[in-house]
């Protein structure tokens, strides 16, 4: 139930009004203890997003997501299946760094996910790479973990659009463990073959013909919203 009509200039619009009615006020109980609201960035008309769990230290600096290890960790695992930041959407579950890094609270999650939710339905993406436990349970709405999901893709509906939830190894686990690690790796590496499919559906409609107005191409100015 893709959902058609406003295009990717009009959703890119919204996207930057959420930015900023986020920054002006953001009801998070975290508010109090965080440096910057970190809201995601990367290409708002992505086919992929990321979505790992909170920002931390780095990230609440620099008001943008994974920019610590784990993310140059997760850079690197995009390079080698040649897949910038640029191209893709990054944000977490939560926008506010949760003291010391610890686990995000169940309150915490309910007043962020409404958002996010808002953000996958204006970004559109065919399929959302989460990253790690609590963004896997969060956007699968199941209680399975990590350990025995990830690598599996799945089907959800969400914001209202038809998906694939791929989850992964978080990359900070990665850092940790040489078995995430290897597994961190080989499941990215699927990761354009299962973009592909998912761009070239049995059941795909006739394409546009040549000369159509372009609905989907992200514009240049696009490649670094929020960057
Ligand atoms: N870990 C996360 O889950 N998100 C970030 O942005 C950075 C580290």
């Amino acid at each position: 139930m893709r959902r058609v009509g406003r295009s990717a200039e009009e959703r890119r619009a919204e996207l930057v009004e959420l930015y900023k009615e986020l920054h002006a006020e953001h009801g998070c109980p975290l508010r109090a203890t965080r440096t910057n609201l970190v809201f995601g960035m990367g290409n708002a008309d992505a086919d992929l997003m990321f979505v790992g769990e909170a920002p931390g230290r780095d990230e609440d600096l620099q008001g943008k997501p994974f920019v610590g290890r784990a993310g140059r960790l997760l850079d690197e695992l995009m390079g080698e299946v040649g897949i910038e930041r640029s191209q893709v959407f990054i944000a977490n579950i939560l926008m506010c760094r949760p003291p010391n890094n610890r686990d995000p609270l169940p309150e915490e999650i309910e007043e962020c996910t409404p958002y996010l939710m808002r953000k996958i339905g204006l970004i559109r993406p065919k399929m959302i790479c989460t990253l790690g436990n609590f963004a896997t349970k969060t956007l699968t709405g199941s209680p399975m973990g990590i350990t025995k999901v990830c690598g599996r893709p799945q089907k959800r509906e969400l914001a209202g659009l038809d998906l694939t939830i791929y989850p992964l190894f978080h990359p900070a686990a990665a850092l940790r463990s040489t078995g995430c690690l290897n597994d961190l790796r080989e499941h990215m590496r699927r990761i354009p073959g299962l973009l592909e499919e998912l761009s070239t559906p049995p059941d795909a409609p006739e394409p546009e013909p040549v000369g159509a107005a372009p609905t989907s191409a992200p514009a240049a100015s696009q490649l670094d919203l929020f960057g």
